[in-house]
């Protein structure tokens, strides 16, 4: 089938670009310059220069595909907001005219703040999260879900390390001493490896159940901190260090820090259900794989 990547030479556009390729599927992969387009090929996707804020141009690219995946995001809050939720609605435009039958929305367990408890697809939505536009991207297409327009579902990833985003950020902060966890780092994230986030993708868009949201992370949630001293003791770094949580609010910025300090075990009951069975597990298999990927593990 021809699949329409957003954001395919982003962090996570790209790990749904390979699954999808690797499975088979005609990968398009939505591109802004002509430069990104090695990106995009190099995971096994075709690229076509595009703007989901501009709909002649997402017309254009989406033409013969039966599904499309949204996960272009801008660089700064703001841009995000037109780029998740106004490219969004183009999106779902664009697939109406071109009838396709299919909308995977990328989102990210951040919409849920924090818990004490294990996060599930049904835990409610926090206010004042720094990613609320992904929330309110997943509304705009279940929405049009629910009003019969098209078949919309959505994937909530965890904390996807890999090579870029805030692991590779990680990696060089521990590297150089810089990287700090929030309070006492005693708060749990849920991981889950590059590869077997962009296999979510391929499994929800084939198998998923339209109108639903499915969160992705591994089987261990974890400590942030025992998370990064993991991270420290394998590329020989110093044990990192906290920061109180007045002083990464006034640093970072109150919603950011709030995220980072959150507390955050999800369930991926559901995906799994599905038939997505991650290949790593466990962080303390994926990490070393992807930071020898990434070339900073011998
Ligand atoms: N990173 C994570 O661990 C993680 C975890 C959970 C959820 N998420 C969510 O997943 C989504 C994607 O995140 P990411 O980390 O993959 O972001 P990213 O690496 O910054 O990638 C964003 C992509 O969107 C493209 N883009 C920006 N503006 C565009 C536009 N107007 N039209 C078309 N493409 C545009 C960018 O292209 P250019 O290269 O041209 O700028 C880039 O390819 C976000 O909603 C994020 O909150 C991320």
């Amino acid at each position: 089938m021809k699949v329409l990547v957003t954001g395919a030479s982003g962090f996570l556009g790209r790990a749904a670009v390979h699954a999808l390729a690797a499975a088979g599927h005609d990968v398009v992969g939505l591109v802004r310059a002509r430069e990104k387009a090695a990106l995009v090929e190099a995971a096994g996707g075709k690229a076509v220069v595009g703007d989901v804020l501009d709909l002649t141009s997402l017309g254009r690219a989406i033409h013969g595909a039966g599904a499309a995946i949204h996960l272009a995001s801008g660089a700064t809050a703001k841009e995000s907001v037109a780029v998740r939720v106004g490219g969004c609605r183009n999106l779902l435009t664009a697939a109406k005219a071109e009838n396709v039958r299919r909308i995977v929305v990328g989102s990210g367990y951040w919409v849920h703040g924090h818990r004490e408890s294990t996060i599930t697809e049904f835990t409610p939505f926090a206010r004042g999260v720094p990613t609320w536009y992904n929330g309110q991207a997943e509304r705009i297409a279940l929405d049009a879900h629910r009003a019969g327009q098209i078949g919309a579902l959505v994937v909530r990833p965890g904390m996807v390390y890999g090579p870029g985003s805030w692991f590779a950020a990680m990696v060089r902060g521990l590297q150089d001493g810089t990287w700090r966890y929030v309070g006492n780092g005693a708060n749990h994230w849920s991981p889950v490896h590059w590869a077997d986030a962009g296999e979510a993708f391929r499994v929800v868009l084939e198998l998923g159940e339209p109108g639903g949201a499915y969160l992705v992370c591994d089987d261990r949630p974890v400590p942030v901190r025992t998370f990064a001293s993991f991270v420290a003791e394998r590329i020989e770094a110093p044990p990192p260090k906290g920061v109180p949580r007045f002083w990464a609010a006034l640093t970072q910025g109150p919603a950011l820090a709030r995220a980072r300090g959150a507390n955050q075990a999800a369930s991926n009951a559901r995906l799994k259900a599905l038939g997505w069975s991650p290949r790593f597990p466990d962080y303390r298999q994926g990490v070393p794989d992807m930071l020898r990927a990434m070339g900073v593990l011998r």
